[in-house]
């Protein structure tokens, strides 16, 4: 059966993908914030995953608003970045799984998640900048993992509750568990954490508030889950409901994590950048 290593949470912002297309990683701006990875580098390495599981909020990339899944899951061989307004991106095709993608949707449906699930799919900066900022060079990087992307809403009200997030989390980390194969799962959570691109409170930052999810997401997950939905844009803005994303992959490690390594950076563009790597208990 497979096994899940742990699980790695990031910020996805599309400036850090041109900070290291232009190896910024030690300019004054950008060093307090790619001091938060080479630690989870080298847990990468030491451990080496088979297969990432990247859950992320799709930007408008794959869905638009016509039609917006809850939850989304790919089942394509291969997932490309396509234009999200910066142009054409050159970036190769990142490789799918899509047994274990099939795997993980028959054993959702069975607990009774609703899934769209998406033989294509375009994956926008949510997904590609945590794989590029993980594994270097991504996708053209041997040890890159096969990927399985999971997108939730957090565009289009109603998006789903941290209750919702958590036992979806909890119900993929069965999934995962239940795949017949000798292999090793990583699963990442993107996006967050404070941020508010727009409207009157753009550039909005909530530092206490981030403190406070990021003490109970590693020990006390089930206590975030009394956050209700206007709480959350209320508190960490309306791009900061991306924290579902975290609440999401905790939900799949089960309740025995230990804290490899955190970081917490403000800001980088409009975000208050966070990182965290949570190993599962062997
Ligand atoms: C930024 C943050 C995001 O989460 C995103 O999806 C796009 C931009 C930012 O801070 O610039
Ligand atoms: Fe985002």
């Amino acid at each position: 059966m497979a096994q899940v290593l742990g699980g790695i949470t990031t910020s996805h912002i599309p400036a850090v993908g041109n900070a290291i297309d232009k190896g910024l990683q030690d300019d004054p701006y950008w060093k307090p914030f790619f001091d938060g990875y080479p630690k989870v580098h080298a847990w990468i390495r030491q451990h080496k995953p088979d297969y990432v599981v990247n859950i992320y909020n799709d930007h408008g990339l794959g869905f638009f608003l016509d039609r917006m899944p809850t939850f989304a899951i790919g089942a394509a061989h291969e997932y490309r970045n396509e234009d999200e307004g910066w142009g054409l991106p050159s970036l190769a095709p990142f490789p799918g799984a899509p047994e274990l993608s099939w795997h993980i949707i028959e054993s959702m449906v069975e607990d009774e998640f609703d899934i769209t699930s998406c033989q294509e799919l375009a994956v926008d900066h949510g997904f590609v900048v945590p794989m590029q900022l993980f594994w270097p060079g991504a996708p053209n990087n041997p040890d890159l993992p096969r990927a399985v992307p999971i997108s939730a809403n957090t565009v289009q009200h109603p998006i789903p509750t941290l209750k919702r997030a958590l036992d979806f989390g909890k119900a993929l980390g069965k999934a995962l568990r239940s795949f017949p194969e000798e292999a090793k799962v990583v699963i990442l959570g993107t996006g967050g954490l404070s941020h508010q691109l727009d409207g009157q409170r753009a550039g909005f930052i909530n530092k206490d508030f981030d403190q406070y999810c990021l003490e109970n997401i590693v020990s006390n997950p089930e206590e975030l889950t009394r956050i209700s939905r206007m709480e959350l844009v209320e508190k960490a803005g309306a791009q900061g409901t991306e924290f579902l994303m975290w609440m999401m992959m905790r939900g799949a490690l089960g309740d025995d994590v230990t804290e490899i390594t955190r970081n917490y950076h403000i800001p980088i563009s409009n975000t208050a950048a966070g990182t965290l790597l949570l190993e599962c208990a062997a």
